[in-house]
């Protein structure tokens, strides 16, 4: 089984952020994760577009950007100009998700919707055909090193059945290792964000590398 692992560069050096985005690539990440935390949303911050722009000349893999802030959508058209490839928002950030969706869209850009671990599935129904991808949220969001959630694997089984033969990214984010890598895919995930399990290791090509193995 193919996986794409996209490492989020949240546990990365932010010292030396551009020298770290080059690293994943060159180690042979698939997506660049950009964790966009508001202290509003979820209890941490972390950056916005000024500082996406300034990573971007530093890969040319896609950019994924995992938006956690409330409001997201008067700055969905910044964070495309800075450089995003797929824009996720969170459903529960948005009364309007529909709209935002079209937004991300309007703006040639992949749309994707996030689910916290408490938010059910059924909130995808109606908007299922507007999504690029779909986020799993395995931990609560906010932090990097937290333990994955075991009552997620569910929720992405469902999720995998809801879409069926669409061209749509099931996404899992948050505790993800080599140990759980393997049940997360077979689970249905064909996108693993891995924050410690990248960054944590002195060697990412070797990591990712490990992360690809374990899924088998
Ligand atoms: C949590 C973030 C995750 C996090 C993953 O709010 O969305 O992307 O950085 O980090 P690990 O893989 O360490 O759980
Ligand atoms: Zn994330």
């Amino acid at each position: 089984m193919t996986v794409k692992i996209a490492p989020s560069i949240l546990s990365a050096d932010f010292a030396r952020l551009g020298e770290e985005v080059r690293a994943i690539d060159e180690a042979g990440c698939d997506y660049i994760h950009i964790d966009v935390m508001d202290g509003h949303f979820v209890p941490n911050l972390t950056f916005g577009p000024p500082i996406i722009k300034c990573i971007r000349s530093w890969t040319e893999k896609p950019f994924d950007v995992h938006l956690m802030i409330d409001p997201a959508q008067a700055y969905l058209e910044e964070y495309a100009t800075a450089g995003a490839d797929i824009i996720t928002i969170h459903a529960e950030a948005d009364k309007h998700i529909d709209r935002s969706l079209q937004v991300i869209k309007g703006l040639g850009k992949k749309a994707g919707l996030s689910l916290n671990p408490a938010t059910p599935e059924h909130i995808i129904e109606y908007v299922i055909d507007s999504l690029d991808l779909i986020l799993v949220m395995s931990v609560n969001p906010g932090f990097g090193g937290q333990s994955f959630l075991g009552s997620q694997l569910e929720k992405i089984r469902r999720i995998k059945s809801m879409i069926g033969d669409r061209n749509i990214e099931l996404q899992v984010d948050g505790g993800v290792s080599v140990d759980n890598i393997k049940t997360i895919a077979d689970a249905g995930a064909t996108v693993l964000v891995a924050g410690s399990a990248v960054f944590n290791k002195s060697d990412y090509k070797k990591a990712i590398e490990g992360l690809h193995k374990a899924v088998g």
